[in-house]
């Protein structure tokens, strides 16, 4: 299996995308957020790239089924029902509902792989499980930083040191090969460099001490606890969902 990974999704539109097998990372916050409301009973999310997108496809259906969430900016965005911090996307508030979310770099980066032949998400809180689900895969794969908030997808130490986690999980499974590209192999080293305490990593990063700054202190504890929420959230038909291995199973006739 050779695994790629891109710093940023900026270099990527869809097409390029097309057929490939991803897992977009996004530590602080898309990612940690979206497994987070599945896990609490969100019945699916719709990754969009622009707040215009997501006012649009929300319709007429918003403020019932359909919540719109996500940020700029950290935060809440004008007419949203939720911002980006996991704590929001409690039970309560996600159970059942389809969400409309918009990030400034994660949802553009999951938009960006509509076209993958598999979309996963992944983070600390599901490390384990993605690491396994790839495993069973056994096939070639690219992992997508989202990129830092502010400063246009830049390269974020978190994203990196997470993908550097799943390679080296992946490494130790003695029953795939792994052939990493140059980017793979030095988020393996950032891994190696920074991954022995993730809180305290993901508090000396840039994207870490802003969301400090602006009052989510806590957003990242809950987005440091490895395998807390061991679950797969998959692109189905455009939505991402919780991935039911039932689901997927092929019967036989
Ligand atoms: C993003 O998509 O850039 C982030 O998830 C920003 C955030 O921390 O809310």
């Amino acid at each position: 299996m050779k695994i790629d990974l891109s710093f940023n999704a900026a270099q990527f539109d869809d097409l390029q995308l097309r057929d490939k097998t991803i897992v977009v990372i996004d530590v602080l916050r898309a990612s940690s957020t979206i497994t987070v409301a599945l896990n609490n009973g969100a019945r699916e999310i719709i990754p969009v790239a622009s707040i215009e997108s997501a006012v649009k496809i929300s319709g007429s259906l918003f403020g019932e089924v359909t919540l719109r969430g996500g940020e700029r900016n950290g935060q809440m965005i004008d007419g949203f029902n939720l911002g980006n911090s996991p704590l929001e996307y409690n039970e309560s508030a996600v159970k059942g509902k389809s969400i409309i979310y918009c990030t400034t770099n994660g949802s553009v980066a999951m938009a960006k792989s509509r076209y993958a032949r598999v979309l996963i998400v992944g983070s600390f809180l599901n490390l384990s499980a993605v690491v396994d689900f790839l495993s069973g895969e056994n096939k070639d794969f690219l992992i997508i930083c989202a990129g830092r908030l502010n400063t246009s997808g830049n390269f974020s130490l978190e994203d990196a040191v997470c993908a550097g986690m799943m390679i080296q999980k992946l490494m130790k499974n003695e029953s795939v090969e792994v052939i990493l590209s140059d980017s793979a192999k030095a988020a393996y080293a950032l891994h190696k460099s920074f991954g022995r305490s993730i809180l305290k990593m993901l508090k000396n990063s840039e994207h870490g001490k802003y969301l400090a700054e602006i009052g989510f202190v806590e957003d990242l504890k809950i987005c440091a606890a490895v395998d807390s929420v061991p679950v797969i959230p998959i692109q189905i038909e455009s939505k991402i969902k919780l991935r039911i291995k039932e689901e997927l199973a092929v019967v036989s006739v």
